[in-house]
């Protein structure tokens, strides 16, 4: 069985984040999105893993590598353009065609458990396609699955009037069946070859289409709320590990990490937190639910809830920052220079809220 991650893709809902780097390798708990799945792949038992890219191929390559550091044999496939998940699957057939099976991630998924019992329950009732659930509250932002009898009926994508509050999780496994059914079906509305559509194609040609309902946490990262959301819950796994500095006038309370070449002086951090390698922390407070990736400063201010990229720089800022996501190299300094007025350099479709 072989793996497939789909790392291509826009983005346009993490803009301005995508317009310079992949989605899939914003650090969440200070780990790019992509490992996760490339852990759960080899958790799986999975070693050889295609991996779809698109405009972000250099930077993802430089991330992963051959997968070797992962136990993994990567091989990168190019998609000429995010035409859709099942066109994904089609620009890997010649890669995947050779095993009858494969099991497909969405690379800005993540789920807290894995897959591996997933797999395993695949291989022992070999359907021809497994796909997994979630009950979500808001299924309209989702594919969405109707039942009847525990068996699949129906599939749609981003319903107006959801059939049920039962949403694709962006795991699926599929046997070759999947190639002639994304051959068989038209782009949607949106230009796309949906693999929902895929799907009923094969369950309205009498395949067998298993369902599986997950009861455990999983996210698909593709707004900002989501992303805090992932950092929080995966954050409050972390167990307290300082390998920096820390001075003594400083306070660490509950789990923390300050990773090695970090230095926390006169501050307090209050976990679950993490501080990246090299990151400075000075004369500042860093709360609950916050990672900090490499390189940062964080001085004289204040920050919770919030994920700061790597080679920040958040200085003198007087009110606490809350509920934000900051990109790599921002930098955010409150100065005394004359006239006093707000300096910006803003990417385009930043956010900025002010008070
Ligand atoms: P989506 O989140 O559905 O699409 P997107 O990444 O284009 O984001 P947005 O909706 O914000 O514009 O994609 C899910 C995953 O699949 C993601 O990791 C990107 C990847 N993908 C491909 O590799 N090829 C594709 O053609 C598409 C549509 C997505």
């Amino acid at each position: 069985m072989k793996g497939l991650i789909l790392s291509g893709g826009k983005g346009t809902r993490l803009r301005p984040l995508t317009h310079t780097s992949a989605k899939q390798l914003i650090p969440v708990a200070n780990k790019p999105i992509l490992f996760y799945g490339l852990e759960a792949m080899r958790e799986a038992e999975i070693t050889r893993v295609g991996i779809i890219v698109a405009d972000t191929k250099e930077e993802i390559i430089s991330h992963v590598g051959d997968g070797s550091a992962w136990g993994l044999e990567v091989t990168y496939i190019d998609q000429s353009e995010p035409l859709g998940l099942a066109h994904a699957v089609l620009t890997a057939e010649d890669y995947l065609k050779d095993d009858d099976l494969f099991v497909m991630y969405l690379g800005d998924n993540i789920i807290k458990e894995g897959f591996k019992s997933l797999v395993d329950e695949f291989l022992q009732n070999r359907p021809n396609a497994q796909i997994l659930l979630a009950h979500v509250h808001d299924p309209e932002r989702f594919g969405v699955a109707e039942l009847s009898n525990g068996r699949v009926v129906r599939l749609i994508e981003k319903p107006q009037v959801p059939p049920s509050g039962l949403a694709l999780v962006g795991v699926y496994m599929f046997d070759h069946n999947i190639f002639t059914a994304a051959k068989s079906i038209k782009p949607s509305a949106r230009g796309e070859l949906e693999i929902t559509d895929a799907i009923q194609f094969l369950i309205d040609e009498g395949y067998v289409v298993d369902p599986h309902v997950i009861n455990g946490w999983w996210k698909d990262t593709g707004k900002l709320e989501d992303l805090l959301e992932a950092n929080r819950i995966l954050l409050d796994d972390l167990e307290t590990r300082i390998d920096g500095s820390v001075d003594e006038r400083s306070r660490i309370i509950g789990k923390v990490i300050v990773e090695k070449e970090a230095t926390v002086v006169n501050s307090t951090i209050r976990g679950p937190a993490i501080i990246g390698e090299g990151s400075i922390i000075e004369n500042a407070y860093v709360g609950p639910f916050t990672s900090v990736y490499y390189n940062s400063l964080i001085s004289h201010s204040e920050i919770e809830h919030s994920m700061v990229l790597e080679n920040v720089k958040l200085c003198n800022i007087p009110v606490r920052i809350e509920d934000s996501l900051l990109g790599k190299n921002v930098e955010i300094i409150k100065s005394d220079a004359k006239p006093k007025a707000y300096r910006f350099m803003l990417g385009d479709n930043s956010m900025v809220g002010l008070v």
